[in-house]
């Protein structure tokens, strides 16, 4: 069964305890929060707060993708206010491993993502260690943008290597990710869909966002 991971980027932060009971109503699987510093990627977005706000909003999983320098640095704090996934950048990493177990020892979900640019090859050594590999389908850092065709080859990469070594860990999409393109992704072997403008910018919205999405994928 494919899962669907709304990110609450594109949503309206007026309605915000409206627009995810919205996506839950409609399947949403769990929640995306894009957490950005202005740094790793050039625009500034959610933190810490809006975790804890979430946390009450709703009992569905909250999965924290940190496009931030030294993510270590804050890996307790989102753990405290209720996240339950947190997705780092390999590519800020020197001590990926330490970061690795530091998130699985504070009881939490350990994913990494990669840039559009970044080969597959360099989760060779830690691929057991996760639980969730994130491809990013765009360049992080704003919602909105267009899909990254050739990341396909990238996620067919990323399930071979997975279904060999660690049948477990999920392998999530994020970008550009609506209902043309869904498809092809899931053909390729993502299992999770990260979707903030195909589910929140619909012009029908969220609940008819999500719904085109999945209708996609039968
Ligand atoms: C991009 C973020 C994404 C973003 C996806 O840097 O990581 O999670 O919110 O938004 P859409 O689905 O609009 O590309
Ligand atoms: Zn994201």
């Amino acid at each position: 069964m494919i899962k669907i991971a709304p990110s609450i980027l594109s949503a309206d932060f007026l309605k915000l305890g409206g627009e995810i009971k919205a996506a839950e109503r409609a399947g949403a699987d769990r929640f995306h929060i894009d957490v950005m510093d202005g740094r790793f990627v050039p625009n500034i977005s959610l933190g810490i707060p809006v975790v804890k706000a979430m946390r009450r909003g709703t009992s569905l999983p909250l999965e924290v993708h940190l496009m931030i320098e030294q993510p270590e640095r804050y890996l307790e704090a989102f753990a405290q206010e209720g996240s339950d996934i947190l997705i780092v950048p390999q590519e800020n990493s020197v001590h990926l491993d330490r970061t690795v177990q530091c998130i699985k020892d504070l009881g939490k979900k350990a994913g990494v993502a990669l840039n559009p640019s970044t080969p597959a090859v360099l989760l060779e050594e830690i691929l057991e260690e996760l639980d969730l590999v994130l491809v990013m389908t765009v360049n992080p850092g704003f919602g909105g943008q267009h899909f990254i065709e050739y990341t396909l080859k990238k996620i067919r990469q990323v399930r071979k290597m997975l279904d060999s070594r660690n049948p477990k860990c999920e392998l999530e999409v994020d970008g550009g990710i609506e209902a043309r393109n869904a498809p092809r992704v899931v053909k390729a072997g993502a299992g999770v869909l990260v979707a903030g403008t195909a589910v929140f910018r619909h012009e029908g919205g969220a609940k008819a966002g999500m719904e085109a999405l999945t209708k996609s994928l039968q």
